[in-house]
């Protein structure tokens, strides 16, 4: 197993210790968050998962996990997912599993919100790695010029690239689109969120602003906490 396959399993580990009998939990999306669903079904707790995504649902219920629909329980009391960047503040870019969308929905549902990843994910500025902006498939391309405007208005002088697997557009779990915007560095998070949204046709992004609560990171000396 590679170093950041070993921290991956030890976040997700610590973070299925924070769940506890009766709980309503979020699972997150992606391989970090798959370590933390196989730790939380070993648990054999009785709580009640939301699914990120199609295939975090496939995965709990493979391992006997009761999973609802969001919306379906009360209120989620602790969410847990990957990311993959956490700047300052626990700003953070997710989305390259492409389930973002679903991902701040169960986010914004939830009373707290902890994300897991390896030490590799943190760093000074967000913007590295390119940003996920999900948008309808209907007119996308004209909706990418608008993106490219959006990013102007931010001082940022790219173009967004369709993402493709196989040749293929990637279509989410929602039937939408994703581009990627390889910003560089993005020096002002909150501006370029509100550029991107106001855009029509853009379901959502993957910053992720004021939602987490906590960080577990791992490391090579194990696993460290951080706050907003
Ligand atoms: C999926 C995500 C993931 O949390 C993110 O891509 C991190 O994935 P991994 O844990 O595999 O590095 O946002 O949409």
């Amino acid at each position: 197993m590679s170093d950041a396959d070993a921290q991956k399993q030890a976040v997700g580990e610590a973070a299925a210790a924070l769940v506890e009998d009766g709980m309503v939990v979020g699972l997150g999306t992606g391989s970090t968050a798959a370590w933390f669903v196989k730790a939380l079904a070993a648990r054999k707790l009785d709580i009640v998962g939301v699914a990120t995504s199609q295939a975090t649902a496939e995965l709990a219920t493979s391992l006997g996990m009761k999973i609802a629909e969001l919306g379906e329980t009360r209120e989620i009391d602790l969410t847990v997912d990957g990311a993959d960047e956490i700047g300052p503040g626990l700003s953070l870019i997710k989305g390259g599993g492409a389930a973002l969308l679903r991902e701040k929905l169960v986010w914004e549902a939830s009373k707290r919100c902890v994300v897991i990843a390896d030490a590799a994910k943190v760093v000074t500025t967000l913007g590295k790695f390119a940003l996920p902006i999900e948008v309808v498939a209907f007119g996308h391309k004209t909706t990418s010029l608008r993106i490219c405007d959006a990013l102007a208005e931010c001082d940022i002088g790219i173009a967004p690239r369709l993402r493709l697997k196989d040749g293929q557009p990637v279509r989410t779990d929602g039937g939408n689109l994703i581009y990627d915007a390889a910003c560089g560095r993005i020096e002002e998070p909150a501006a370029l969120a509100a550029a991107l949204k106001s855009v029509t046709g853009v379901v959502d992004h993957g910053l992720f602003l004021d939602l987490a609560d906590q960080a577990l990171i791992g490391g090579p000396d194990g696993v460290r906490t951080l706050e907003p």
